[in-house]
């Protein structure tokens, strides 16, 4: 069998130990593997490299993607679908797995439905937004960083007496806010999921703050909306529709300085925590979602995403999958009211 392996979407940590156990799996097997590189934009303009395990063993410490990845859409392309598969079939591939989050596995979908493409596809993202999985790769990662980070801005923040506002990624689910807030003890944390007003934040802060409660830590994700609108940089958006964010930390601490005698600073952590090492949870993960894969084009389970169910990877429609995003549930936003203050 002639498999094939692509990145898609915003990078994270993880991809390369699913490439590197892909690559393993279908070697063993007797099977090749045909790296795509930068995700779907390889696949239009054919840009392949050969994939062999004992050029790649050792990147399952490597954060970021050896494909490299982009935000090309071919369903925004005029006959980009027929000539994907085109490309698929001129380089006589049996199998495709698409490594990838809301995005790229929507588009995985529509292939295989549209056009029958082989294709099995497996989570990725930091924002943990993806259906139809326990967790997606590249999350704990990124929360491990981020709650070090908070952990270092507390420090900070505590000798001057500051209020600290730490905007991190996520532009429909607060997940990374959530889970690194609460690791990190943060004082509140502001999810996309529980529209706030600007106006209880600063009473919060002033009688947190006011009380003599140094430092405050705000954690906020990136597309927490304020008064109902989310703030971007730009109008510009990609392929897929979305705008770039940021800027929704520094909005709220000038509107908490504006109002409040209290010094405040505001730091983004978006790209730092995407990037880096995968931790351990998720060098295994991804290993076991890479094998995964691999055993399901061979056993010709296609149109599927190997999904982390329990302890247990399963093979699910790709359809159950995407399309809905997996927003943070009311009981474990009721953590941030538990822990606020
Ligand atoms: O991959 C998802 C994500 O991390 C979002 O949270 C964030 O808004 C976006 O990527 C940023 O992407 P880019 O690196 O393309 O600006």
């Amino acid at each position: 069998m002639k498999i094939a392996v692509l990145t898609g979407g915003g990078d994270c940590a993880g991809l390369n130990a699913v490439i590197r156990a892909v690559v393993k799996r279908a070697e063993d097997g007797g099977d090749t593997v045909i790296g795509i590189r930068r995700g779907w934009a390889g696949l239009l303009d054919l840009d392949t490299v050969e994939l062999h395990y004992d050029e790649i063993d050792e990147t399952i410490r490597m954060g970021g993607t050896i494909l490299k990845t982009s935000r090309k859409n071919p369903y925004k392309i005029k006959d980009g679908p027929e000539k994907v598969a085109e490309n698929l079939h001129k380089m006589g591939v049996d199998g495709l797995i698409a490594i990838g989050g809301d995005d790229t596995l929507g588009v995985a979908n529509k292939l295989w439905k549209d056009k029958g493409i082989k294709v099995v596809g497996v989570p990725k993202t930091i924002d943990n937004d993806l259906s139809g999985t326990d967790v997606t790769f590249g999350f704990y990662s990124a929360v491990e960083e981020a709650m070090r980070m908070i952990d270092n801005i507390y420090s900070t923040g505590k000798s001057h007496d500051r209020v600290m506002v730490v905007e991190v990624m996520g532009r429909h689910a607060g997940w990374i806010a959530l889970v690194a807030g609460i690791a990190s003890g943060a004082h509140l944390i502001l999810t996309p999921e529980k529209p706030f007003k600007i106006g209880d934040v600063i009473e919060f802060v002033k009688k947190r703050h006011g009380s003599g409660k140094t430092p405050t830590v705000i954690v906020i994700a990136e597309g927490t909306p304020i008064e109902g609108k989310v703030i971007a940089e730009g109008a510009k958006v990609d392929e897929f529709g979305h705008v770039r964010m940021r800027g929704v930390g520094k909005y709220l601490a000038e509107r908490i300085e504006e109002a409040t005698e209290f010094e405040v600073r505001d730091v983004v952590l978006g790209h730092v925590i995407r990037g880096g090492s995968p931790n351990a949870f998720d060098r295994f993960l991804c290993t076991r979602l890479g094998v995964a894969a691999v055993d399901c084009l061979r056993s010709g389970k296609y149109g599927v995403m190997v999904a982390l169910r329990g302890m247990d990877i399963v093979p699910i429609p790709l359809e159950e999958a995407v399309g809905k995003l997996k927003t943070v549930p009311e009981e474990l936003l009721e953590l941030t009211e538990i822990f606020k203050g």
